[in-house]
């Protein structure tokens, strides 16, 4: 798909299906996140896929934002590899974060998810 007919498709999903995520989609949606562009390339992200139910019922517990999905990602990022930027110590981490998770944002789209 053209990225700009790609980026208008996209949208946030309030509710969802019971169908399962297959496993080459997660796989997919972990390379976007692996290639996606981070500060001074030092990569800090990491990637957690929650697709138990057990798993899912924490997650719960901690945002009301679930919408009833049964595979969440829970993205975040090393604090000791993010890198400070050199005058004010800024971390960009949660910046690269949020590249992240627009990555996996948009292949989700591509993969009709
Ligand atoms: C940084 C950020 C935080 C967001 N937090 C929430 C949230 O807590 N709950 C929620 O339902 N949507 C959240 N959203 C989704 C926005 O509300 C949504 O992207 C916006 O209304 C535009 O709609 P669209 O994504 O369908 O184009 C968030 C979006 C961004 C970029």
């Amino acid at each position: 798909m053209d990225f700009l007919d790609l980026a208008r498709e996209r949208y946030s999903v309030r509710r969802y299906s019971d169908q399962k995520v297959e496993k080459e989609k997660i796989e997919k949606l972990i390379e976007a996140a692996r290639i996606a562009p981070t500060a001074v390339n030092l990569q800090p992200q990491r990637i957690l896929v929650v697709d138990s139910e057990e798993g899912i019922k924490k997650l719960e517990k901690s945002t009301p934002f679930m919408f009833g999905v049964n595979t969440a990602f829970v993205i975040f990022y090393d604090k000791g590899e993010s890198w400070k930027q050199t005058y004010n110590r800024t971390d960009y981490g949660p910046i690269d974060a949020g590249v992240v998770a627009t990555h996996i944002l948009l292949e989700a789209t591509q993969l009709d998810l």
